[in-house]
Formats: structure tokens, C-alpha cells, sequence
């Protein structure tokens, strides 16, 4: 097993993925493995990184542990797809494995230019031999590192473009999480950060060259809005300006902001001549339990796609998985626009490759629901009418809707967590995806998404109360994973 905070490298990975045959059995035998999510092979797995698509082929990276499901040392992951259903794990591709990346090969993103991807990601330094060491503003480094690659698979040498000293000065040791936005002929760097005194802000890095990077401006609210904001993505979509962020420590107001850690979605006015912006509305982009740091990225078709991961930092339960040896997953990729001036999100059309049929269609009203089971599927339900009703949506969990409050209830499957709402005015649609422990709930064509992970894997689902309409019903398969460079 690997020392806490040494260096890792493809060698020693390698000498240790052979001997894990077992470890990999235990993992791949667990019943709440997922069926259409990617996982770790073994140990852990959080953000998605370094998304883009590239001569056809999307490349998905991740935040990965694959030593332990705690998730101590990060590296990054590597899968790719055509399609979205048919996937290669390429194995691990970035190691911690230099002087700048030591404690950690944290997240970063992906930008393709001129036939190369340009990749910028943190590497994390924890100079714990020094006795300032306190986590925030000593004692850590966060590099801002450049890599290139010609097929997503081998890189050029790591090349350290800023250090923790070249940050602005009342900044905390916390700046991370590089992402590419281009605006005309020149190229921004937003990065999450805290400053020295706990409030969360974007900072802003211009480039004409994608290499030498110079500091711009910052965002961040005029009131404190959490202590850190991480994983900063800032794109244009349907004419709209968008930054993607999480907040870290909003406290909760109401049914709003309850997970420990936020993603929200601000929409931005920046005026780049002036260098200056306005964040004219803040919403949240997930309801559920299990949403955190997204990433997105525009495909070769235009369309502007997410990735999340279906987990959150610091989360305050234990997920049950973590006994096989594995933890969490990503999202399934959701296609994202605009409407009403908000950010929606619909699962993306490729997803429907995963039905085994055609589906059922089901009409539903009063007291007499459908009762189906089917351990994985995908629902499609359109009300009529709504006032109320109660869902199962697998046995012991529930949706049910009732004073125009939508309330997803967990029962005794969340471990010990239970209940995320959303006020949802006029319910016309409601898009569900039920894995084995996940599911995705996408309200009024994605106006609003529930993401969470639930352990009971009984497929049920019926629907009762004051509402007219029908379901279809569509029983999923798998997707498909091979094993690329670590088959056994
Ligand atoms: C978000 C995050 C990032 C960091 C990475 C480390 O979940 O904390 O800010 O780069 O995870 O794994």
C-alpha cells in the first residue's frame, strides 16, 4: 500500500494494479454497483476533469483514489466514449508524481486548440514538516500546472505556469481548479478561491498565448457567499453568461442551500472593455443529495455538455459502499440550456440507446396508480393535471408533491438522510433515472434536478393522488465498459 502524501508513480501503480485481483472482485461483486454510471474501478472517485471532445472521441477524466475508497492521494482517471454507452477505462494517466503535484494531482480542465489539448490542473502540496501548517493560509501549495496531449493519452512534461506566490496577496493558500473560457482573441483562467479572510472568489487570469497568464479581476458577491468557491466554469450559452461554481459553506435558508456544500449557477454580466460585471441572479443547480463539481465542456456538435460528480465533499453520513472498498460516481451527461433565464439540464440523447424497449405508457389518476418494477429504468411522466400525489420510486423511497412543494424522501435507504425539496409552482413533467443506488430526477424538462444516491434496490414505482396523466416507462440495460489498458 502507498505511504500517505509520496509520490506515486506509473511504475509503482502498475506493480500494484497486478496484484489487485481480489480487490477488484470485491469492488465489481457489490449489488450497488452502478449499471449507467462510471465508477472507480476500486477505491474513489469525485470530480470529473479535463472533459472535451477531441477527433470524435470524448474524454472524461477524474479525480481518483484507486487505493482506498476514502479518497487520500488524487490522480487522475481516465475513460472514453464515442457515444456514451459504450465506454474504455484507459486507466489512471496523471500521477502525483513530481515536486509540484506531490500531495495530490487536483482538478483541473481541458482546452483544444490547434489540434492539441491544453490541460491546466492544481497540484497540491501539503508541507506538513513546517510548523505554520494550518491547512488555510500556510503551509500548502497550489500549483497551477500545464500539460499537453495530441490524443488524450500521452502528455508533454508538466510545466508549472503559477505558484501559490503569484496569486494575489490577500488570497489564502486555497486557489485551485483551473478552467479555459475564450472571449474574442483572448483566453481567461477562472480559478476557485479563499481569500485571507473566508470569503469565496473567482479569480480571473488573461492569456493571448494559453501559456503566460496574467492576473484580471476577481468575482464574488458583495455579501460573504460560503468561504470557498470551488471549481469555477465560466461559458457562454444561448447568449447568456454563466459561472458554474461551488460554494463551500452557505449556510441553509429554508428548503434552499441544505447540503453541507453548494453548486450553484450565477448568470454574469461582464463587460470585458471595462473589466467589469454584475452577477444578476444566483440558483442552485442541484436539489438533491449527491451533486458536486461539475464540469462542462462544447462538443464537436455545439452542444454545451455536464458532467458532475454524484457525491459531495465532506458529506456528514457513511456511504455504505465504502465497505467493498469504493466510493461514488459520476453523473449521467446532461445536455445544458437556457430557459426563462435559467440554466436547464436534460439527459443527454445519446441515454436513449440505453432503453430495452420501446417503453410502456401507462395512464395514471385518482387513487389507482401503476405498480411496476423494473430494478433499473427511466420514466417519462406528463401531468395533465397536478395538484398532489405520492410517488415510489423503488421500494422505501418516495416523491411526493403536495402545496407546490416538491419533497424527495430517502426513508430508511439515505443513511441516515432524508428529505431535499423544491418549490416547483405548476409540475407539467417530471424525467426520471433510476439506477441501482442513484437516481436523477429532471423537473419541468430540467428546470430542476434531483441527484442522489439511495441503497434500496428494489425497482417499484407508482404513482397516486390528486393528478391525471401518463407514464411511460422504459426498463434500461447497461452500458458498457471495457477494460482498456488494465484489462485483467
Ligand atoms: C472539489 C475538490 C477540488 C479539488 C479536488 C481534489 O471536490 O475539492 O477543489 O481540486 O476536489 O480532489
Amino acid at each position: 500500500m502507498f505511504k500517505k502524501y509520496e509520490k506515486v508513480f506509473k511504475t509503482q501503480y502498475d506493480d500494484w494494479y497486478q496484484g489487485q485481483s481480489d480487490y477488484r472482485k470485491k469492488v465489481a461483486s457489490d449489488p450497488r454497483r452502478l449499471k449507467f454510471h462510471l465508477m472507480p474501478k476500486t477505491g474513489w472517485l469525485n470530480d470529473p476533469n479535463g472533459l472535451c471532445q477531441f477527433h470524435g472521441v470524448y474524454h472524461i477524466y477524474y479525480q481518483y483514489t484507486p487505493f482506498e475508497p476514502m479518497g487520500e492521494l488524487k490522480m487522475w482517471g481516465h475513460y472514453t466514449t464515442k457515444d456514451f454507452v459504450t465506454y474504455e477505462d484507459e486507466g489512471p494517466v496523471l500521477f502525483p508524481d513530481n515536486d509540484g503535484d506531490a500531495h495530490g494531482v487536483y482538478s483541473g480542465s481541458a482546452f483544444v486548440k490547434d489540434d492539441t489539448i491544453y490541460y491546466y490542473y492544481t497540484g497540491n502540496i501539503k508541507y506538513f514538516d513546517r510548523d505554520d501548517y494550518d491547512y488555510i493560509n500556510q503551509g500548502r501549495g497550489s500549483n497551477t500546472i500545464l500539460v499537453t496531449s495530441k490524443d488524450g493519452s500521452n502528455f508533454t512534461p508538466k510545466e508549472i505556469l503559477m505558484t501559490t506566490d503569484d496569486y494575489p496577496q490577500d488570497m489564502s493558500n486555497h486557489v485551485r481548479d483551473p478552467k479555459i473560457y475564450q472571449h474574442g482573441d483572448d483566453y481567461y483562467m477562472v480559478l476557485g478561491a479563499r481569500d485571507r479572510e473566508s470569503k469565496g472568489v473567482v479569480l480571473i487570469y488573461r492569456s493571448k498565448d494559453l501559456r503566460n497568464w496574467e492576473y484580471y479581476n476577481r468575482i464574488t458577491t458583495s455579501e460573504s457567499f460560503g468561504y470557498m468557491w470551488e471549481c469555477p466554469d465560466l461559458f457562454e450559452l444561448d447568449g447568456k453568461l454563466i459561472l458554474n461554481s461551488c460554494p463551500q459553506g452557505v449556510e441553509a435558508q429554508g428548503i434552499d442551500y441544505e447540503n453541507v456544500h453548494q453548486c450553484t449557477a450565477m448568470e454574469m454580466d461582464y463587460d470585458f472593455d471595462k473589466n467589469t460585471y454584475e452577477i444578476k441572479s444566483i440558483h442552485l443547480v442541484d436539489r438533491g443529495f449527491d451533486f458536486y463539481a461539475p464540469q462542462t465542456f462544447e462538443d464537436e456538435k455545439g452542444r454545451r455538455i455536464l458532467i458532475g460528480w454524484m457525491g459531495i465533499p465532506d458529506a456528514d453520513y457513511v456511504n455504505p459502499t465504502v465497505e467493498d472498498g469504493w466510493q461514488h460516481a459520476l453523473t449521467i451527461p446532461r445536455q445544458l440550456h437556457i430557459r426563462d433565464g435559467k440554466l436547464v439540464q436534460e439527459p443527454l440523447e445519446e441515454l436513449k440507446q440505453l432503453r430495452e424497449d420501446d417503453g410502456t405508457v401507462y395512464d395514471f389518476g385518482g387513487e389507482q396508480g401503476p405498480v411496476l418494477t423494473n430494478d433499473i429504468y427511466e420514466a417519462f411522466i406528463s401531468f395533465k393535471k397536478c395538484e398532489s400525489f405520492s410517488m415510489t420510486l423503488r421500494y422505501g423511497v418516495t416523491l411526493t408533491y403536495e402545496d407546490q412543494v416538491l419533497t424527495l424522501n430517502l426513508g430508511e435507504f439515505g443513511c441516515g438522510r432524508k428529505t431535499r425539496k423544491v418549490q416547483i409552482k405548476q409540475l407539467e413533467n417530471l424525467h426520471i433515472f433510476g439506477d441501482t443506488s442513484s437516481f436523477e430526477i429532471f423537473v419541468n424538462h430540467g428546470e430542476e434536478v434531483f441527484t442522489t444516491r439511495v441503497y434500496s434496490l428494489e425497482g417499484r414505482i407508482n404513482i397516486k393522488g390528486k393528478c391525471e396523466g401518463t407514464m411511460t416507462v422504459y426498463p434500461l440495460k447497461s452500458f458498457s465498459m471495457e477494460g482498456g489498458c488494465n484489462e485483467e
